[in-house]
């Protein structure tokens, strides 16, 4: 028999490698089995498992080009979706069958229920027309065929990893199959109603939170580059377009906020201008709809923070919705005069930087301003954004000293916006180890969405709330219970859930928490 690898005649050392074994069809259920490889640095996980077939261990994995291109190698290694062919290998881990499919044996999975929804879907070219004629593809199109649909090789890694086709398989497409509908929806000969199937196939129950981008070996983004896209058109369109959005809509439209109030809202009380002593820094604070209306208490805690790390605060009154809610529904063209206006207030306060609580805010203000502003205006966007966590590590020495005792244990969730959108999460870290006694207790997958994201909240509750769920049994794992949180999208999320499971989770923000310390701890 040939060999699948070359022999290792001088390995550097040797690993260990623990793979989930299992054959339905004898085993009573599956094993994890540890194997002893001889390591050299280039190797990949797939050489580890050809090398165990060279010695006679065969178990069942998939393999083709061995070159990420065919993604058919995917597997689980340490609990994240990825490329056996594509990925190093290191000491001690754990290879696993995907979890969405039913295990043929091993590593292998049996893919059928998803075969059946490409025959439901018709997920090719769809045409009865003779093509006789010439057809013109824009320049446009042909980019997006480049840099987004050919390069997808259907490994199934985002399928795996989608929080909302987690908890619910049979109304939501997935990630990948958005992708190939946004395939169809521009291919020139196509003509079923791609737009149509894609709000049937659950358009609006993706909560945006970017996991799929970030477990994608091609780096694609189905959430900015097809979801929000299908969703604009879904909208100018008028299909499928859900109460609760348009709830949302009626609401920015006569308010300028996404929320209603609950008590005296804070930019109502608070003075426009908060200048401590021997300031260090200026910078503008967009408070956002839920930290102004609902989550006071927040925004406070900030201007507190702050004060105390002697920063002065631009508090600008007339403040609209930084459009987030709406472009993630796909209301672009009246996000675009919120944004416009935000943008016309700031710049008239002078703040070349701005500060936000909340994580939503802070990637709306960062990813979609600048693109928005040039489209309407022609001109650049000079402006920072930072979230506040951000802004203390990085950009003020933050007073240390004064930070007091708080006796406890907490556990930290990733705000999807943050953690994937702007890739901020050990900051928010640091400044919980910063306080004295305060113990963080990691809970597994704490980047894990809570549902709070994406306007699914607003859309499609159920599917939010059984997401929400699914994390809340995260947090209860920690066995901790306070759980510290760095954008009010969340805390809403989490507080309701906590609050219909009857538990007695205290859930607040990050800013609160350091105020507290500030404030003399516990
Ligand atoms: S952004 Fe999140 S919810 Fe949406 S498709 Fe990707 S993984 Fe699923
Ligand atoms: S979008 Fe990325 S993760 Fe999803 S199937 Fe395609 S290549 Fe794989
Ligand atoms: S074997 Fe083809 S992508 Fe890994």
């Amino acid at each position: 028999m040939v060999a699948y690898i070359l022999p290792i005649e001088k390995p550097e050392k040797y690993v260990k490698i623990h793979i989930r074994r299992y054959n339905p069809e004898f085993d009573e259920g599956p094993v994890i089995k540890t194997y002893d490889i001889p390591f050299v640095s280039t190797m990949t996980v797939m050489q580890a498992l050809e090398y165990l077939w060279d010695q006679g261990e065969y178990m069942a994995f998939r393999s083709n080009c061995r070159e990420f291109t065919c993604g058919s190698c995917a597997i689980l290694i340490n609990n994240e979706p990825k490329l056996a062919c594509m990925t190093l290998l290191e000491d001690n881990m754990v290879l696993e069958p995907l979890s969405i499919f039913p295990v043929s044996r091993d590593l292998v999975v049996d893919q059928n229920k998803l075969i059946k929804k490409y025959e439901k879907l018709r997920l090719w070219p769809d045409y009865n027309r003779k093509c006789t004629e010439d057809f013109q593809v824009s320049q446009e199109t042909i980019k997006r065929y480049e840099n987004i649909y050919s390069r997808c090789v259907e490994c199934y890694c985002c399928l795996e990893s989608c929080p909302s086709l987690a908890v619910d398989w049979d109304s939501y497409a997935g990630p990948m199959l958005m992708v190939q509908l946004g395939r169809l929806d521009d291919h020139p000969l196509d003509e079923l109603d791609r737009v149509r199937m894609t709000v049937a196939s659950g358009l609006f129950n993706c909560t945006t939170c970017m996991k799929c981008e970030e477990v994608c070996p091609l780096d694609l983004s189905c959430p900015r580059d097809v979801i929000e896209n299908f969703r604009k058109k879904a909208v100018e369109r008028g299909e499928g377009i859900l109460q609760g959005h348009l709830n949302v809509v009626k609401k920015i439209e006569e308010t300028g906020k996404y929320v209603s109030p609950e008590g005296t809202p804070f930019l109502e009380e608070i003075s426009e201008k908060i200048e401590p002593r021997k300031a260090i820094d200026t910078v503008g604070f967009f408070v956002g709809c839920l930290a102004d209306l609902n989550f006071q208490e927040s925004a406070k805690a900030l201007v507190n923070v702050l004060k105390r790390n002697r920063v002065t605060l631009l508090i600008p009154r007339d403040q609209v919705c930084c459009g987030s809610p709406l472009i993630r529904m796909g209301q672009t063209k009246i996000a675009e005069e919120m944004v416009l206006k935000n943008v016309e207030i700031f710049k008239k306060k002078n703040a070349q930087r701005i500060i936000t609580l909340c994580a939503h805010c802070a990637y709306t203000i960062k990813k979609d301003w600048p693109n928005i502003y040039k489209k309407k205006t022609g001109k650049e966007l000079n402006m920072e954004v930072m979230d506040v966590s951000e802004y203390l590590i990085k950009a003020v020495n933050i007073d240390k000293k004064g930070l007091k005792s708080l006796e406890k244990e907490v556990t930290y969730h990733d705000p999807c916006y943050l953690n994937r959108g702007l890739g901020i999460s050990g900051e928010p870290r640091e400044l919980i180890k910063r306080i004295p006694k305060l113990k963080l207790v990691e809970m597994q997958k704490a980047d894990r969405c809570c549902g709070g994201g994406g306007e699914v909240k607003d859309g499609v509750p159920e599917v939010a709330e059984a997401i929400g769920l699914t994390k809340m049994e995260l947090i209860r794992n920690t066995e901790v219970d306070t759980v510290i949180t760095a954008c009010p999208h969340c805390v809403k999320q989490l507080r309701e859930i906590s609050s219909k499971r009857e538990d007695k989770y205290e859930i607040c923000s990050l800013v609160e928490l350091l105020d507290r310390s500030y404030q003399g701890g516990l």
